[in-house]
């Protein structure tokens, strides 16, 4: 007889642009041996458009929504490192779909940090402003209440990936054994 799998819940990273959640979430389910899902990836493939794409030929809303599709597929799973969007928060419904089999890790990092590790990528059509800095600065602020919700803030700012993946490993595998 096959082996039903455990039903672990997600690791879903939340967090700004240029936080990490690529990189740490790539990195975690390799150590946690949990398999690994990001939002833009599923939007990339399921619409067969970059996301640079369609932001400039249909406009952000059109973006969200297919955030919110991607969102609503990936919250099925159990057993994943999810990587979100940066503004996958601004949306009520997407932070209680990803919840309810998750737990919600939100990175931060200062704007200084975030503009230090995201200066010289194109790819990010929000940040192709004469001064993304500024707009990195006034993002974080206008988005800060929406990144609170997370179950965890995690910084980055000074930290390594090790440092960060060994506080988010810790407190995962705390609220499996004693679910609240
Ligand atoms: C966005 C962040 C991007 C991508 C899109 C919009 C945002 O993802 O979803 O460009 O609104 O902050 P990353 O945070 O993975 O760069």
């Amino acid at each position: 007889m096959k082996r039903q799998e455990t039903r672990n819940p997600n690791i879903v990273l939340v967090g700004f642009m240029g936080t990490g959640k690529t990189s740490i979430g790539r990195r975690l389910s390799t150590q946690l041996r949990m398999r690994y899902v990001d939002t833009d990836d599923v939007i990339e493939r399921d619409s067969g458009r970059r996301i640079s794409d369609i932001f400039a030929e249909d406009g952000e809303p059109t973006f969200r929504e297919l955030e919110s599709e991607a969102v609503r597929k990936v919250s099925n799973l159990y057993n994943y490192v999810i990587s979100t969007g940066g503004g996958v928060v601004l949306k009520e419904e997407n932070m209680v779909a990803l919840k309810r089999n998750g737990i919600i890790f939100c990175l931060t990092a200062t704007a200084e940090e975030i503009y230090r590790r995201v200066q010289h990528q194109s790819h990010r059509p929000l940040l192709q402003t004469p001064d993304p800095l500024m707009k990195i600065s006034s993002m974080l602020e206008e988005r800060h209440p929406y990144y609170a919700k997370a179950d965890y803030m995690v910084e980055t700012t000074g930290r390594s990936f090790g440092e960060v993946m060994a506080y988010i490993k810790r407190v995962f595998t705390k609220s499996i054994r004693d679910p609240k």
